[in-house]
């Protein structure tokens, strides 16, 4: 067995090490090795208490999630927390880094924990789907008390030492080195002859509760909104439950047979992807971690329109100083203004200290005057999505910057090799395509052209990280990823509004699937002149001869541009955001569909669900065929951030993988011979289901 616990003797403290990078993971070599080396420390007459930490960055982050799913190999992790719980001599856990999920349960079944200052404990589990599975429901309430815990549980957001401290998850913040300190605490603890504070056997934190059942409840209505269609945010309520209403062990068993009930369900096996697919997609086969990189100090954004404030913030909040060049002062002043308005409205959430909207403010410098990009190491150009005036302004950063620059495009529809091409240095030229509100969004996709360099892709992305973006590489093609795939779910969308759906129709179906919201009200949100303007735009690269509904059209050439003007495929009464079916649009859909000779008829919701969310996989089987995404995963990681398809459904490549993508194929190839040329299905899609594989099967194009 590997060698991933180490056991050793400071002064009269034994000191158990894990030692299993990168995170130390409780894989069953450690917990063997915790075992083994809790015998050694009973078993060593000088050691009058012992200290379990983590080497390298941090304590026990959690169970290993790579084991969940295959056939769990004693000892289980109840068993090693029981043994550490039961030991004769005090055991302290000594925390730094994250003390995560079964990390932070080791350390619940020692009798004290110290920790750095830096440290952050909590149960992520609940974010895989999950709930914490070897004695966390059940011993965080008796330490704290049932609403804290239900909050850290449910929750699964990490809390920071300090807080821990105040709360009575961590007894000591150790100050300086974290070894000397807990060895030092473990000795005082021995010589003190200290009680060894079993949580599992106290029960007063639970009076309050087992007097007041209702706070479950409480607590259940408070999440609801939040959490719907999730499994594990309520079961984790539900465990936390038999902490109060069984006997500590009758809990324990409880608390397993839920995570058992959660480890088996598809959400998390869906979460669990999730979590993977986000690592994995910052890794670029020929770009490798070491690539070198430019160090950003200073930025600038070209633009201050809705795109380019929301850029410029996410430089500021990351300390960077930006500089947002304008083409006039009226669009300038505009811009910043929107600027301080959106600081203003976090500071008054109180999200936000005065001091802190201060300093992200003065970071942000605007200009008429284009020679201010000159010192920039990155320049991210958010003007008109308009071919012409993309390369006037690059040639012009060309002529303007310092060499290694990084010239970014914020472009969502045109040529990055184009615009690259108004340059002398299209090595320099990527694509960085945000996502609207930009301060908002965490998803980036970072546009490959076909000259970008290697430095640049690594620049970008070590930037995208800075600033807190979840970042897939694209490559170059209409749309990129996300918006080529969503051409087909709106254009579905419209079709079946013209055959007979109504729009709130298929935004029912759409969010009862588990999107915030359906088509119709997010265009309706997003504008819905965006779209008009690209399709009219001369540079727009659609094949023509595919029919398009002419609704969206006729909608925006009577100003109905969707929320900010009051109306769109609904309307909205004077300043609230709720959508109301509009009678007015259905006489345009019915003229539409009559016009094209349709006949109306009702439509079911499960077509609704296959004809909208079907061409999201066909065209993300395409572009996979073709290398602009590297792996189905990193599609799934779009469309969760970018376009709030529910977590606990994967995504849309890993969502037909559970369909199975014989079916798919299948019913995709059925609306191809009702529908036509729209539906033709993928040549990858027909090549896995006939083989009878799965996305997570394609392993690359080769290209
Ligand atoms: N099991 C297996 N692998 C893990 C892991 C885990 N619990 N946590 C992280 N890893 C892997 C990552 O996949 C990654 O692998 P890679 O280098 O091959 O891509 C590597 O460790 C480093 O992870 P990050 O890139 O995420 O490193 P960071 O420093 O950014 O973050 C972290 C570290 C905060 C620990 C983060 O990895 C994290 O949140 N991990 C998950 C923690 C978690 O969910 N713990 C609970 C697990 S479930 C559980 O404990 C059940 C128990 O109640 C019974
Ligand atoms: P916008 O119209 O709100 O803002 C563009 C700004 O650029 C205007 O303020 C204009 O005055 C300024 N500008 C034009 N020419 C300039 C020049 N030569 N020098 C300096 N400033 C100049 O446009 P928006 O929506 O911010 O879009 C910007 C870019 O971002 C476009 O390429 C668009 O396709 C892309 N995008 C837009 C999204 C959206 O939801 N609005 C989402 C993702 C990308």
């Amino acid at each position: 067995m590997a060698d991933v616990v180490h056991y050793e003797r400071d002064g009269a403290v034994g000191v158990i090490t894990v030692d299993n990078p990168p995170v130390n993971a409780l894989s069953v070599e450690v917990r063997a090795g915790l075992v083994d080396a809790l015998a050694r420390g009973l078993a060593d007459a000088g050691a009058a208490a012992l200290v379990i930490l983590g080497a390298g960055r941090t304590f026990i982050a959690g169970a290993d999630i790579r084991e969940f799913g295959k056939p769990l190999t004693p000892p289980d992790l109840n068993e090693v927390i029981g043994r550490i719980e039961a030991s004769p001599k005090p055991v302290i856990a000594a925390l730094h880094g994250t003390a995560l999920g079964g990390g932070l349960e080791v350390a619940l079944g020692c009798h004290y924990r110290g920790a750095v200052v830096s440290a952050q404990v909590g149960f992520p589990e609940v974010k895989l789907g999950l709930l914490p599975g070897a004695g966390g429901t059940q011993r965080l309430p008796r330490l704290i008390g049932v609403e804290p815990a239900l909050e850290i549980i449910v929750r699964g957001d990490p809390v920071p030492a300090l807080k821990a401290h105040a709360l009575g998850i961590v007894d000591e913040i150790v100050p300086g080195d974290l070894r000397a300190g807990a060895v030092e605490f473990a000795a005082r603890v021995a010589a003190e002859k200290r009680p060894l504070r079993k949580i599992g056997a106290s029960d007063e934190k639970l009076l309050a509760a087992r007097s007041n059942p209702a706070v479950f409840e409480t607590f259940r209505t408070g999440i609801e909104r939040q959490a719907r269609g999730y499994l594990a945010p309520f079961k984790c309520i539900e465990a936390v439950q038999a902490a109060v209403t069984l006997p500590f062990d009758a809990g324990l068993r409880r608390e397993r047979e839920l995570f058992v009930e959660c480890l088996l369900s598809p959400q998390s096996r869906a979460q669990i992807h999730a979590f993977f697919a986000e690592r994995e997609a910052t890794k670029i086969p020929d770009v490798p971690k070491d690539t070198p990189v430019r160090l950003i100090k200073t930025a600038a954004v070209i633009g201050a329109g809705t795109m380019g404030g929301g850029i410029a913030m996410n430089f500021a909040n990351a300390g960077i100083p930006v500089t947002v060049v304008e083409a006039t002062a009226e669009a300038l002043d505009r811009g910043l203004a929107v600027v301080r308005k959106n600081y203003a409205a976090t500071a008054e959430k109180g999200r936000l200290s005065p001091a802190e909207m201060e300093r992200r403010t003065a970071l942000i410098r605007g200009t008429l005057d284009f020679q201010a990009v000159a010192d920039a190491d990155v320049v991210v150009e958010a003007v008109f999505e308009d071919m012409g005036v993309k390369k006037e302004v690059f040639a012009k950063l060309d002529r303007t910057c310092t060499a290694g620059a990084i010239l970014a495009t914020n472009t969502s529809t045109l040529d990055v090799d184009e615009i690259a091409s108004a340059t002398a240095r299209p090595g320099s030229v990527i694509g960085t395509h945000f996502f609207s509100p930009a301060n908002v969004m965490r998803l980036l996709e970072i546009v490959r052209g076909a000259r970008t360099a290697k430095e640049t892709i690594a620049t970008a992305a070590e930037l995208a990280r800075r600033i807190g973006k979840v970042w897939v590489l694209a490559g170059n093609c209409d749309g990129f990823i996300g918006n080529r795939m969503l051409a087909g779910y709106l254009r579905e969308a419209e079709f079946l509004v013209e055959e007979g759906a109504t729009p709130a129709q298929v935004d029912r179906v759409i969010y009862d699937f588990g999107f915030p919201m359906g088509p119709f009200a997010m265009s309706d949100l997003a504008g819905l002149d965006v779209g008009w303007r690209i399709r009219k735009g001369k540079a727009h690269r659609r094949p023509k001869d595919l029919r398009d509904s002419p609704v969206a059209d006729r909608l925006c050439e009577q100003g109905r541009f969707g929320q900010k003007t009051g109306a769109g495929w609904y309307r909205y009464e004077k300043g609230s955001r709720t959508p109301i079916p509009d009678p007015e649009v259905e006489a345009l859909v019915a003229a539409s569909a009559k016009e094209q000779g349709l006949t109306r008829r009702a439509v079911g919701d499960e077509e609704i669900l296959a004809r909208c969310l079907y061409p999201l996989v066909n065209e993300g089987a395409r572009i996979l065929e073709e290398g602009i995404a590297l792996r189905p995963s990193d599609i799934d990681v779009i469309y969760l951030h970018g376009y709030g398809f529910p977590r606990y459904r994967g995504g849309p490549m890993f969502w037909a993988d559970t369909l199975g993508l014989k079916r798919v194929y299948e019913e995709i190839a059925a609306y191809h011979r009702t529908h036509g040329r729209h539906w033709q299905p993928a040549p990858l899609l027909r090549t896995l289901a006939e083989q009878g594989q799965s996305f997570r099967d394609f392993k690359g194009t080769g290209a």
